[in-house]
């Protein structure tokens, strides 16, 4: 199997949006946590192909799109651009799409705020240490191969060149994903209490910060 690890070009808009919503939940697809794929992908992926194409990192094979790493050199910037650009439009799309309506999105709002009151979101990332984040999603069925490891290796370069001192991510601990964190240099320097619905109840887990130093 040959594999390209390229940049991203708009033409890979969709396929990227399709990988994210079919891997959402630890690999698998949105469904099950979110009804709605569209407003999931501009939740989880709108920022990196719209707002720093520059970031984002393609594995293809035999000319298709079957993973990607979608990188951020600016954290600060992210989180600005997603309050004042993104968010606003998200919520217009879901008060239209009626969304709120749907008894899963309330259970899965219900779950933030529990997780809220645990003190889930109370995330102390010091930017100044590690400035850069990622996401990273390989299609099923090309997983296990090297190209997780290979589009990691792109994004540490771009990032040591840029005179970027260090990479966050964020995962839950029950993710089998940590491990590979692990193998790629990553450490966890926090957990956070997590609450997710779980049939008719809401289960208690942890969210994992890792980060790694360039
Ligand atoms: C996690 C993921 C990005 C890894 O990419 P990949 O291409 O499958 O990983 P690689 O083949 O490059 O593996 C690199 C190393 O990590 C290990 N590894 C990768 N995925 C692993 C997993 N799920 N569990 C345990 N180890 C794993 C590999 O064994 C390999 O170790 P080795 O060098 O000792 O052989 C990919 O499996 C994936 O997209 N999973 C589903 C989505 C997901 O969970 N994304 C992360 C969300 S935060």
């Amino acid at each position: 199997m040959s594999v390209v690890i390229r940049l991203f070009q708009v033409a890979d808009r969709q396929a990227v949006r399709k990988i994210c919503a079919d891997s959402a939940d630890m690999g698998k697809p949105a469904e099950r946590i979110f009804p709605d794929r569209e407003l999931l992908a501009d939740m989880m992926i709108s920022y990196y192909t719209d707002f720093e194409p520059q970031s984002l990192w393609i594995a293809e094979v035999e000319g298709e799109v079957v993973g990607y790493l979608s990188g951020c050199l600016n954290s600060r910037r992210f989180l600005r651009v997603m309050i004042w650009r993104i968010a606003p439009g998200i919520l217009f799309q879901a008060l239209i799409r009626g969304i709120f309506l749907k008894k899963q999105v309330q259970r899965f709002l219900i779950a933030m705020l529990k997780s809220f009151k645990l003190g889930g979101f109370k995330r102390s990332i010091p930017f100044d240490k590690y400035p850069a984040h990622l996401h990273i999603d390989i299609r099923e069925g090309f997983r296990g191969q090297g190209i997780g490891q290979g589009l990691m290796e792109k994004f540490f370069a771009q990032a040591k060149n840029a005179g970027i001192p260090g990479i966050y991510l964020t995962t839950r601990q029950d993710n089998t994903a940590c491990r590979f964190f692990e193998r790629t240099g990553f450490s966890i320097a926090a957990r956070y209490p997590l609450v997710i619905p779980e049939g008719d109840n809401f289960q208690v887990i942890h969210s994992v910060l890792y980060v790694k130093e360039l």
